[in-house]
């Protein structure tokens, strides 16, 4: 018998990897969608074809993870063996702007899913993988970070994922349910959402080299991130659900870069020579011709920042055998290329 696995926040840059990922893996996949004024399947409207829909191994339901009984209603229709909890309103920036909804669903979305898997007396059928984050570090910059170090969560979505992390590890213990967090460091794509750092940058210096764009508006560049690709990480959440038992694990690359780093290596790949002037709020980059490139803009400034994520993902290399296959070079080549191909 085939497995099924269900995912929440199918349509976000995971949840696309991961479909991918569990189909290869011969399972049924099951996603939950929010209903959009738009259609927003488009991470995974290549997945949805003729033949997964005539074999049924791909179905996407309408759900909500603030909404308890969607989420209820469907763990006891699918009865999954496994669940992914992606879905989240992820944005850092985003949450210090909408912290109440941000609470509502990243830290009882959580809560939602591991009570209906006990409501529907699922705990030793089903397993569960809680999207956790590096933003858990928050102000203890101690890298690099691994399971051990001690969370002081910047905001209210690394808040609102420490309660997720939590209650994911008090259901594990007093219920006995396979549920794993994994602490996930930055990771991304081309699929990844425009208005994180790194797909901002390279989607407007790609345009900047088409002459589409005359300036790339951004806030803090001096803060550090360990940058890995979300096809490597996805396998490592399948890992984790594989394992004789539950536990929790830190997933990055090891290595860290700047904002500022970032642009310099994007705008290497793409044969932009840029000059950096300035300092502080005023500090841009320009190119040959002396155009202005990038500058800062107090608006991407967030009122408390995350200055430095460095991972150490030694126990998930022991105990899961997972490294990163993609460099970051590979990885900023990948997101330049799918851009480009869109002229
Ligand atoms: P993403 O692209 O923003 O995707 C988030 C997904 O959650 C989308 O499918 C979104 O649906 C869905 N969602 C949001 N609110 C929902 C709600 N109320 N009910 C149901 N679905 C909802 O994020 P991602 O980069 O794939 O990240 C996946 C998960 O990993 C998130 O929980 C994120 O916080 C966490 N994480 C990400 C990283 C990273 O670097 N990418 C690192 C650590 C942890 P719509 O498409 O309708 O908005
Ligand atoms: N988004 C954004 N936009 N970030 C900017 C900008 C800008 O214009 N300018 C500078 N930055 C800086 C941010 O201040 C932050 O220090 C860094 O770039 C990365 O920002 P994001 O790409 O928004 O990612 P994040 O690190 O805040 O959060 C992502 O990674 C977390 C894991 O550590 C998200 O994917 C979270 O969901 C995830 O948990």
């Amino acid at each position: 018998m085939k497995k099924k696995a269900l995912i929440f926040g199918i349509t976000g840059q995971d949840g696309s990897y991961l479909a991918e990922f569990l189909l290869k893996k011969n399972y049924i996949v099951h996603g939950v969608k929010r209903r959009s004024s738009t259609i927003n399947t488009e991470r995974v409207d290549h997945i949805y074809q003729e033949p997964h829909l005539k074999k049924r191994t791909f179905i996407l339901h309408y759900g909500d993870i603030t909404d308890s009984l969607s989420v209820t209603r469907l763990i006891n229709e699918i009865k999954p063996n496994e669940i992914y909890n992606l879905a989240a309103q992820s944005h850092v920036q985003v949450s210090f702007e909408s912290p109440e909804y941000t609470a509502n669903a990243d830290a009882l979305g959580a809560l939602r899913i591991l009570e209906a898997i006990r409501f529907n007396k699922l705990e030793k059928k089903t397993k569960f993988y809680q999207a956790g984050t590096s933003e858990l570090y928050g102000l203890n910059e101690k890298v690099p970070q691994n399971e051990k170090t001690l969370f002081h969560p910047a905001s209210p979505y690394g808040v609102a994922k420490l309660y997720a992390h939590w209650i994911t590890i008090n259901y594990r213990e007093a219920y006995n349910m396979f549920a794993c967090n994994g602490i996930l460091f930055n990771h991304e794509s081309p699929r990844r959402g425009e208005t994180f750092v790194t797909q901002k940058i390279v989607q407007a210096l790609c345009k900047i080299k088409l002459k589409k764009q005359k300036t790339l508006f951004l806030g803090n560049l001096y803060s550090k991130r360990d940058w890995g690709h979300a096809k490597d990480f996805v396998e490592a959440m399948w890992l984790m659900l594989q394992q004789k038992n539950p536990e929790d694990f830190v997933i990055a690359t090891g290595n860290q870069t700047t904002v500022k780093n970032f642009i310099n290596l994007v705008s290497k790949e793409l044969k932009l020579k840029i000059r950096w002037r300035g300092k502080g709020i005023k500090e841009r980059a320009f190119d040959e011709d002396n155009n202005l490139i990038v500058a800062c803009d107090k608006t991407y400034y967030r009122p408390l920042e995350v200055n430095s994520l460095l991972g150490d993902a030694k126990k998930a290399r022991k105990k899961l055998n997972w490294k990163p296959k993609s460099s970051l070079k590979s990885l900023i080549i990948d997101m330049i290329s799918s851009e480009m191909q869109k002229y």
